[in-house]
């Protein structure tokens, strides 16, 4: 594929077509293979974005977003700014437009991660540069795009497998149900009553004929599945824990759960994870887990994001 414009935003895996998201992926793993055994501060060969900077806005709290993503840049020969929202005047009430306007003067791209996701494409569409989503309300796409690499890093393209997701129909799920329909791949929802993922979503999935389905049985849902996912029961935002840890109690993954699924499943969490809440410490820590090359994915998954955002790659 010949480089895009220098001004693609990655605002949801939705808003882009699958061979865009498949070259991301590929390049992300030429890339991880080219530098093994590299030191992780050592820049890549070639380093696409010298003399680029990445802006960070963090409205919410993180780890392995903000880690991954600083690396990212430096990987790539490029710089990153870090800003915590509440301590920028947006955080006293300068718009997003006006924000907008002034941060596309600085740098070459901006990363954000926004309460709401309306923060998130307003940037977009009143800024100048590239906008990547890095966990909205609504959606977590950079989590998907490093899920997809762990994935297929097991079992080669995940076209016709099936994955199983157990528990909160959140941002994540959202976004898992976005690359499920963008890479062909079955998958089922395991979700509380009243947690179920946003209708939306699974209406978008229904036209663009993709193969999700919901249920509330989460035994029945990880029957022969590839690889089973699960998140937090209670999201950053979210005001009513109590109610949620009542409903949640049966979708923990438990190894009993485990064992409905294939042989050779794995199972997935982009973390921050619960112990004894959603997962069983048996499953997160044993032999069928992934989490962390899911984690280190962020990482090489991002780096090809920010490749594309500006027309490197
Ligand atoms: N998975 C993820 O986005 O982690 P952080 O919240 O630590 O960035
Ligand atoms: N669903 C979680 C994901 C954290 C990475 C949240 O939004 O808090």
């Amino acid at each position: 594929m010949s480089a895009t414009a220098p001004n693609s935003h990655f605002l949801d895996l939705k808003d882009l077509p699958s061979e865009v998201l498949r070259h991301i992926l590929n390049t992300a793993k030429v890339w991880k293979a080219a530098r093994a055994g590299m030191p992780k501060g050592a820049v890549d060969v070639g380093t696409p974005l010298a003399g680029h900077t990445l802006a960070m806005i963090f409205e919410k709290s993180s780890t392995r977003t903000r880690i991954s993503f600083e690396m990212a840049m430096r990987q790539l020969g490029g710089s990153s700014v870090v800003l915590q929202g509440a301590a920028m005047q947006l955080g006293r009430g300068e718009s997003v437009a006006d924000t907008a306007r002034v941060i596309s003067r600085y740098v070459d791209a901006v990363m954000v991660r926004a309460n709401d996701h309306a923060t998130v494409v307003e940037l977009a569409e009143v800024g100048t540069v590239p906008v990547i989503n890095a966990l909205t309300d609504r959606s977590h796409p950079c989590q998907l795009m490093a899920d997809m690499l762990t994935l297929e890093e097991r079992f080669g393209s995940m076209e016709e497998r099936k994955v199983t997701w157990i528990g909160d129909g959140n941002n994540v799920a959202t976004s898992l149900i976005e690359a499920a329909t963008r890479f062909n791949f079955s998958l089922t929802l395991a979700c509380p009553r009243g947690f179920e993922p946003s209708e939306d979503a699974v209406a978008w999935a229904e036209a663009e004929g993709g193969d999700v389905t919901l249920t509330s049985d989460p035994q029945g849902a990880t029957r022969g599945a590839d690889a089973v996912i699960t998140d937090t029961w209670v999201s950053m935002g979210d005001v009513d824990a109590a109610e949620r840890m009542k409903a949640f109690g049966p979708f923990q993954v438990t190894s009993d759960i485990m064992k409905n699924a294939s042989a050779d499943a794995v199972f997935l969490h982009c973390l921050p994870a619960h112990r004894g809440e959603e997962v069983a410490a048996e499953v997160i820590d044993g032999p069928r887990s992934v989490v962390w090359e899911e984690a280190e994915n962020r990482l090489h998954a991002q780096k090809a994001i920010l490749a594309w955002c500006l027309g490197k790659i």
